[in-house]
């Protein structure tokens, strides 16, 4: 293992502070590094594996994909691309879905549909944003400068023009931030990054009241949230409040890479040809993995699986909660948790990982569990018994 990780600190750019693991395969929810050690994945690839690892399904459909073709230019029409598209469609409240590769290109692409939008109804100066303090949005110019943290700009100045930030479940604040000038307002439902802190369904339904009465372009980040990971396919339709615009990737693909900006039909004729695009958006594979994801979810009883699963995962933290003084608060809902501590949580996120139970934190303090949506109660429990035993030990 060690002359793996060697190998690849000579090669691979230093951006990532890794764990001392090579993983190398996997199975339902649980991974295999490369001298054999099987870990319970609580990761899932960062909330991406939805069906978790070698679902037959999602293997078969996609190399059958791979025997026809593997990809073509959006210059032409692909049946794959469609039906995903119907399925996104049909089952949520957007009319048009635009193809990227990734979260950050997903939010990007609603980012420049907003400003188009803003300019083309409102006038030139229509551009300005206004996002969340404490969200993530990515990593490219427009989507860091989008993002309500510090530490993830230091060292990128000067960032975008145009965005303003404000607390996260405040109405007050964001309405003096609102003005003639303002396109659009990002948020994630549930904040990821940040923390897993979720909206407060009031406060939603104000900010879309707000934009209403502005005309501003109401964008959901629900790349982490999204796809099934709280209980409903998307996450607005647990807060029942329907944005203009959302950001989807991650588990869309369930490991395959694909992000994905769906918007209602007056938003997205903002957009004409040669507005946006992108070569591999759209890709036959990836959009294969989309449907065969989409398809588990809404008719095979995934999501279900996440309701009821996600209740009862939340139950067994609970119960950690009253046994250790040092867990502050549990949050998040279906399978997107979190156990905000009083203390770092580094320490218990090696341990664990020593333990066989792979876990992240979200910050210095808080544990997130974004596991494979097709878990069971067995499962959780194995994962609870290693998390009690482990902050036992601290
Ligand atoms: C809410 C949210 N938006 C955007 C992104 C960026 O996604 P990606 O890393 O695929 O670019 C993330 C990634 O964690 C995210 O959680």
């Amino acid at each position: 293992m060690n002359e793996w990780i060697e190998r690849g600190k000579k090669v691979i750019m230093n951006t990532y502070n890794q764990f001392p693991i090579v993983l190398e395969k996997g199975d339902g929810v649980h991974v295999w590094d490369c001298e054999g050690k099987k870990y319970l994945d609580f990761v899932a690839g960062i909330a991406v594996n939805a069906l978790g690892y070698k679902n037959s399904d999602y293997v078969k459909d996609i190399t059958a994909q791979l025997m026809k073709l593997q990809h073509c230019s959006n210059l032409y029409w692909m049946m794959p691309s469609i039906e995903l598209s119907e399925i996104l469609v049909q089952n949520s409240c957007f009319d048009k879905v635009f193809y990227c590769n990734s979260g950050a290109e997903a939010v990007e692409a609603a980012i420049k549909l907003s400003k188009k939008y803003g300019k083309k109804v409102h006038g030139e100066n229509c551009y300005e944003i206004i996002t969340m303090k404490k969200s993530f949005h990515g990593r490219t110019m427009a989507t860091v400068t989008a993002t309500g943290q510090l530490k993830y700009q230091v060292g990128y100045n000067p960032l975008l023009p145009g965005f303003s930030y404000v607390e996260f479940n405040n109405y007050n604040d964001l309405e003096k931030m609102v003005c003639e000038d303002t396109c659009a307002i990002i948020i994630e439902p549930i904040q990821g990054e940040g923390g897993i802190h979720p909206a407060e369904k009031s406060y939603l339904q104000k900010v879309r009241s707000l934009c209403d009465r502005n005309d501003i372009v109401l964008i959901f980040d629900e790349v982490q949230c999204g796809i099934g990971r709280t209980g409903e396919l998307f996450a607005y339709q647990l807060f029942d409040v329907k944005p203009d615009v959302v950001s989807l990737a991650k588990g869309l693909g369930g490991g395959f890479p694909i992000g994905a900006m769906l918007a209602t039909q007056s938003k997205a004729n903002a957009f004409q040809p040669g507005d946006h695009a992108s070569t591999f958006g759209g890709n036959p594979l990836a959009c294969t993995a989309g449907k065969v994801v989409l398809k588990k979810l809404l008719y095979e009883g995934i999501l279900e699986n996440v309701q009821k699963r996600g209740k009862y995962f939340k139950e067994k933290l609970i119960e950690l909660q009253e046994k250790y003084d040092m867990i502050k608060e549990v949050r998040g809902y279906g399978l997107i948790l979190g156990i905000e501590l009083n203390c770092s949580v580094k320490d218990i996120v090696n341990k664990c990982m020593e333990e066989s139970l792979l876990i992240l934190g979200a910050g210095e303090n808080v544990i997130r569990f974004v596991p494979p949506l097709i878990i069971n109660n067995k499962e959780i429990d194995e994962g609870i018994t290693i998390l009690d035993d482990v902050l036992g030990q601290f």
